[in-house]
């Protein structure tokens, strides 16, 4: 009879749970899968002993000390699933030192630390694996590393970040607050323990650090990728995209020139025919890009328990079976050898959405246009509304007055422009900022068409 595998799963919250479940409500399957071994989960590590859990699992130990899990010589694969960047470092750092594999979903640990953890597996003659650190149930991991191999990728764009296309979703489709919104999908389980992590689009930069580093060989740190969430976006920006025709989306995007990649996260107006903009809820979706393969896309549950767990389960089949134990070593993560050089995106050519409050007086739309036109920038549309005659957008208004006690007519003005390079968008942008006219910063995000 083939050995068993032991397991020690460190964190049980929503991921942890679904893994559980899936190993002990399907354990005849998982046998078959591993090739005749059985999986057998050794160890439950929580921080709160008596916090209720939804999996009961015969014969495993729960407790609250990782190190003893890990120690523990029955074990030989560690499941971290406890997030964040301090503790779960040490357990794998650990894990790996005591000579056992490491299963992950982390990508906060990953495009922190990376470097120093990869280096430890390979020195321990061990792997690290982490399917579900990227867009939850997509297989996005094994598909750029193995099933894409043959390819130079030359682009990536990705909805990869669950809680933010849920908020959007709900904003866009049913008026929801973005506050409702947001407790909504922690309710769910798709939030980070921390959510500024998902809306100021920092889990995405994470994510997409994890593709560079498989697509091109390079080590982006969290600070390389420029990112901008989605804590800007109004609900007028959600009205006046839609008034244009498109969906906006927060996309994680890699942009290849030569040999340099471009790394950023923002909100992107999609026209609502393209297949990205119809990537609703939690739901994730990533287009690659191949020199060979052309345009794949990949869709599917991004977050939450069960999409989770279905990638960390899978990691732990192909550790079973050897597979990981293969791939890991030919693939060689980060180990600092790429042709890729990292370059800011200011050379990324786009068109703009622009929408700034502006007072509702003469030369300032000129003064606006102006701003443009000295970044050689054209505009392809305008939209200003009568404040008056539109009450949901005077609705939106802050109320302002002159020192005569006058009221101060205010009102959105929408611009598009036509394709112009982003570090003159952004220097537009930022004198723009400066004119009297313009009441508080103004916001503009790039347009896919
Ligand atoms: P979670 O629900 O907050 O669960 C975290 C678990 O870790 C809890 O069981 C917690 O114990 C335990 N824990 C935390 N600190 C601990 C410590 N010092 N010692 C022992 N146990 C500790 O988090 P999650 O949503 O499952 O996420 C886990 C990981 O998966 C994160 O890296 C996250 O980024 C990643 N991920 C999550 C999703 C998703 O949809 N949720 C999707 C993809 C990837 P208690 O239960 O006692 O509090
Ligand atoms: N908080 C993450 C999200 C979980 O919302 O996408 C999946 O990584």
């Amino acid at each position: 009879m083939a050995e068993s595998l032991g397991i020690a799963l460190v964190g049980c919250g929503t991921v942890g749970t679904g893994v559980a479940r899936i190993l002990t409500e399907h354990a005849g399957r998982m046998t078959a899968r591993a090739g005749g071994r059985s999986l057998v989960l050794r160890h439950l590590v929580v921080r709160d002993l008596a916090k209720p859990r939804d999996v009961v699992v015969p014969g495993a130990a729960v407790g609250t000390d990782w190190r003893a899990a890990v120690a523990d010589p029955a074990v030989q694969i560690v499941v971290e699933l406890i997030g964040g960047t301090t503790i779960a470092k040490d357990v794998v750092l650990a894990a790996l030192a005591a000579g056992k594999h490491v299963v992950t979903a982390n990508k906060a640990l990953l495009a922190a630390h990376g470097f120093e953890l990869f280096e430890a597996a390979r020195k321990a003659e061990r792997v690290i694996c982490f399917e579900a650190a990227v867009a939850g149930g997509i297989p996005i991991i094994r598909a750029l590393g193995e099933s894409l191999a043959a390819n130079q990728i030359t682009g990536i764009q990705g909805i990869l970040n669950g809680t933010s296309n849920f908020i959007l979703s709900a904003m866009a489709e049913s008026g929801t607050s973005y506050s409702d919104a947001l407790k909504e999908a922690q309710r769910l389980g798709y939030a980070e323990a921390d959510p500024t992590l998902d809306v100021d689009g920092s889990d995405a930069a994470h994510k997409l650090a994890v593709l560079a580093q498989i697509a091109f060989g390079v080590t982006a740190q969290p600070g390389d990728i420029e990112k901008q969430g989605i804590a800007g976006i109004d609900a007028m920006d959600t009205r006046f995209a839609a008034e244009l025709g498109y969906t906006i989306k927060l996309l994680a995007e890699a942009w290849v020139a030569d040999k340099t990649v471009a790394l950023h996260v923002a909100p992107v107006l999609l026209r609502r025919t393209d297949p990205l903009a119809q990537v609703r809820g939690a739901f994730n979706a990533v287009l690659v890009t191949g020199d060979v393969v052309g345009e794949t896309l990949f869709q599917g549950a991004g977050a939450g328990m069960m999409p989770t767990a279905s990638s960390v389960v899978a990691d732990i089949l192909d550790i079973a079976v050897g597979r990981a134990q293969k791939t890991f070593a030919a693939a060689k993560l980060w180990s600092g050898k790429t042709e890729f050089a990292l370059a800011p995106s200011d050379k990324v050519r786009s068109r703009f959405y622009l929408r700034a409050l502006v007072r509702d007086e003469p030369g300032v739309l000129a003064d606006v246009c102006r701003c443009l036109a000295n970044e050689r920038i054209s505009i392809a549309s305008i939209i200003q509304h009568e404040a008056v005659e539109s009450p949901a957008l005077s609705a939106d208004l802050p109320a302002g007055r002159t020192g005569e006690n006058q009221p101060i007519l205010m009102v959105p003005l929408v611009i598009m422009t036509h394709v112009a390079e982003t570090g003159r968008f952004r220097a537009a942008a930022k004198a723009l900022a400066k004119l009297p006219g313009v009441c508080g910063p103004a916001v503009f995000f790039s347009v896919d068409d």
